[in-house]
């Protein structure tokens, strides 16, 4: 198949190239907001609601097993894709924005303290950084950044300079929404754990264009969008290495956390 036949073949996937705008075919670029969705992922949204329809994990009946049986199979399915050890690691959330706030407030309450400081970098996204320092307002934890290079990018160099003490969270993009490099995760995340420092990692921009593999970047947390990746708006993932997210309080209670209440003797 020449390259003409596999664009053409790619765009028929896209039901929504097939709009005009002005009068011209839609050409869209926007992929780093927001991808266009493909028609299988259309039909499996319109499969759920016209054939399922249940909650998943709150019925006991045929169809319920079923939506069950869907959900965790996309959970097998993420825990492949960034090589998480366990299942259990994805919890699945409406996207980065609220991941990233899950974890600031949640590590904020119960991990940091008074003159604590997040270390974070200037080219973050509204959505690493400000659950950061809004969560640390009410317990004075601080916000400082890793100074960027000419270019704009993180370096070892300069992420060891920034590093002290009162540090006890990274939180920082794998690839920065502003200017599209890349950090050194892996070496930071070495660097950080010698310290006893977590690492959090926004991977909205990288997740679809990297191979990720958390395992190897040994990251604590990775936090990415489905509607960035051909999914759809409203999907999103949260991954903690299994022992944090089991040591974490969670920020929402209801539903599924019964039985985490009844183990931790809270009711
Ligand atoms: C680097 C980065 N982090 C977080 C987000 C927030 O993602 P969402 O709007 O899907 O929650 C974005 C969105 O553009 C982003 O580029």
């Amino acid at each position: 198949m020449d390259i003409k036949e596999n664009i053409e073949k790619i765009r028929e996937d896209f039901p929504i190239l097939k709009r005009e705008m002005s009068g011209h075919p839609l050409v869209y670029l926007d992929n780093c907001a927001t991808t266009l969705k493909p028609k299988k992922m259309i039909d499996a949204v319109v499969h759920y609601y016209t054939y399922l329809g249940a909650n998943a994990h709150r019925g006991d009946y045929e169809m319920s097993a079923q939506v069950d049986y869907a959900y965790e199979s996309a959970r097998r399915t993420t825990q492949e894709f960034i090589h998480a050890r366990r299942p259990e690691e994805i919890v699945f959330t409406s996207g980065s924005t609220e991941s990233l706030n899950i974890l600031a407030m949640a590590i904020t309450n119960q991990w940091l303290h008074e003159g604590d400081v997040v270390l974070s970098t200037v080219a973050e996204h509204a959505s690493s950084v400000l659950p950061w320092i809004e969560a640390g307002k009410s317990k004075n934890v601080k916000i400082e950044y890793i100074p960027l290079d000419e270019k704009g990018r993180v370096t070892i160099e300069n992420f060891k300079k920034a590093l002290h003490d009162k540090v006890k969270i990274v939180a920082l993009a794998q690839v920065s929404n502003v200017l599209g490099y890349e950090a050194p995760v892996k070496e930071i995340c070495r660097i950080a754990h010698e310290r006893g420092i977590k690492v959090v990692v926004d991977g909205a921009q990288s997740v679809a264009h990297l191979p990720v593999d958390v395992q190897e970047l040994d990251c604590d947390f990775f936090c990415f969008s489905g509607h960035k990746m051909c999914g759809p708006t409203g999907i999103g993932v949260l991954y903690g290495k299994f022992d944090l997210l089991e040591a974490l309080t969670p920020v929402y209670f209801g539903g599924e956390s019964n039985a985490r209440f009844n183990k931790c003797g809270k009711v």
